[in-house]
């Protein structure tokens, strides 16, 4: 791994990704979760004081880059919820099928090189009923954002972490075989406009 994704981009993402108008759109969501959580691309773990500990029995943390899972752990030790975290990819998860009964996404579909792979994973991990939280930036509905996302994108992609910034987010949980049964979105306040677009809610296998 290169010397940028190992420490640039972690402390990149970790900073980012703690911003106030992004914990308040986490807010939105996270503490639905419940039960058994598996959240896929823990980063450096800005979701943990966000859980509801009456609610929330124990987190599990996918996260394949070393950097963030060091910066995660970190922060683990500041909270009492029982959290692992696991050095894998959303692809191909090392868990039992029907472990979760919440899967947390939260800026991290944009970032996923195989969508449908890692939606086929999350049913199998999903216990039946189980929900998936999202919440995540992508397409603008206005076409000049959108056009922007789409020029701006491929270099984005190369200095973020292979972040995209025009995935129809809404569609993708979609086709990868789930029933959205609550979105909100629009642009995050005091943000610029090509990262801005938020996608919010949930979703149960369809
Ligand atoms: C922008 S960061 C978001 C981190 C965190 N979810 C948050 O809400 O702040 C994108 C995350 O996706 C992770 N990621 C990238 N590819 C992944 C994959 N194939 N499977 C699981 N996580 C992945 C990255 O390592 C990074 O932690």
């Amino acid at each position: 791994m290169s010397f940028y994704n190992r420490v640039i981009l972690p402390n990149l993402i970790g900073t980012a990704c703690k911003q106030s108008p992004i914990m308040k759109q986490r807010a939105k969501i996270v503490p639905e979760a419940d039960g058994v959580v598996v959240e896929i691309g823990m980063g450096a773990a800005p979701n943990l004081p966000l859980y509801d500990s009456s609610r929330v029995k124990a987190v599990i943390g996918i996260e394949p880059n070393a950097g963030l899972r060091k910066k995660a752990a970190r922060s683990i030790q500041q909270y009492s919820l029982p959290v692992e975290l696991v050095d894998a990819v959303a692809e191909d998860l090392p868990l039992e099928a029907a472990t979760a009964d919440t899967v947390v996404l939260t800026y991290t579909l944009c970032s996923l090189p195989d969508v449908a792979g890692a939606m086929a994973e999350i049913r199998r991990v999903l216990k039946p009923g189980g929900r998936l939280l999202f919440c995540e930036h992508g397409a603008a509905p206005d076409a000049g954002v959108l056009k922007w996302q789409s020029r701006i994108e491929p270099v984005w992609k190369v200095f973020a972490g292979g972040c995209h910034l025009a995935r129809p987010i809404d569609r993708l949980i979609t086709e990868g075989g789930f029933s959205i049964d609550k979105l909100e979105a629009g642009y995050m306040p005091k943000t610029p406009r090509i990262v801005a677009y938020d996608y919010i809610g949930a979703a149960k296998v369809a």
